[in-house]
């Protein structure tokens, strides 16, 4: 029997997960619901389904009849309530769009989502709770680690090593073998061509860093 999904979040991420969800279901139905998971709000509804706090969804579902997909941006929330859930024994769903391209020989973590247009080579290797965003590129050889994201339209070159929750913006560029730290960010339209402490933040073309990111967040606060 097909299991529940449930998407953690309901903003920005959420929406654009869920039409990563709609799509795979198009293709092939995986899901016999969708239910989203809000903790500030009551519950209530979201884009037509069900939407709960969590300790209200455990009282409904267990990890025999629901799995999760984590839909927060801010890759330290991200990582965190991916944790959360796997405690409580729940599986966490790789979101595969059907129009992203997977080369044979890469090898995919669990709760990682890959959107529409990527392309993802061999050998590349992505943790889990990775999102790779619509248009990235990542080449032959690279790793990324766990809950960090790859952008839009960002391209990343031959055996890079980004680290565990990182994040690299939209449009940037990380040449061939560059190694990028954890919690590292590189900036929108970056170019980063030489490695990337943990938590350094690269800005422009070339990159240089600019700051630290000690806060672990990415959209300010
Ligand atoms: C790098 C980043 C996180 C910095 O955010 P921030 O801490 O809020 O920084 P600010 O906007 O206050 O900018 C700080 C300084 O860096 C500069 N700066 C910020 N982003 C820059 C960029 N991408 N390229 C060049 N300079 C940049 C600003 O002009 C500012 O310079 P100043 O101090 O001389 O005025 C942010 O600019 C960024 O690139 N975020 C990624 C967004 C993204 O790709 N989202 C994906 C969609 S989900």
């Amino acid at each position: 029997m097909s299991k529940c999904l449930a998407i953690y979040g309901a903003s920005g991420g959420a929406k654009e997960t869920f039409q990563v969800v709609n799509d795979i279901q198009k293709n092939s139905p995986r899901w016999s619901d969708v239910v989203f998971i809000d903790d500030t709000v009551p519950a209530g509804e979201f884009k037509g389904h069900k939407m709960m706090p969590y300790v209200e969804f455990k009282k409904c579902y267990s990890p025999e009849t629901a799995e999760f997909h984590v839909a927060l941006g801010e890759v330290e929330h991200k990582k965190m309530l991916s944790l959360r859930v796997m405690e409580d024994g729940f599986a966490l769903a790789s979101l595969i769009h059907p129009d992203a391209i997977i080369d044979e020989g890469a090898t995919l973590g669990k709760g990682v989502q890959v959107k529409m247009g990527a392309h993802i080579s061999s050998g590349v290797v992505l943790g889990d709770g990775t999102w790779v965003q619509a248009f990235a590129t990542i080449r032959e050889g690279t790793t990324v680690g766990a809950y960090s994201q790859i952008s839009a339209k960002v391209s990343i070159g031959k055996d890079c090593q980004i680290g565990n929750t990182a994040f690299v913006g939209m449009h940037a560029t990380v040449y061939d073998g560059v190694k990028i730290g954890d919690s590292a960010i590189i900036a929108m339209g970056a170019t980063a061509v030489d490695d990337v402490a943990v938590e350094a933040v690269c800005v422009g073309n070339p990159g240089r860093i600019m700051m630290k990111n000690t806060t672990h967040r990415v959209f300010g606060g």
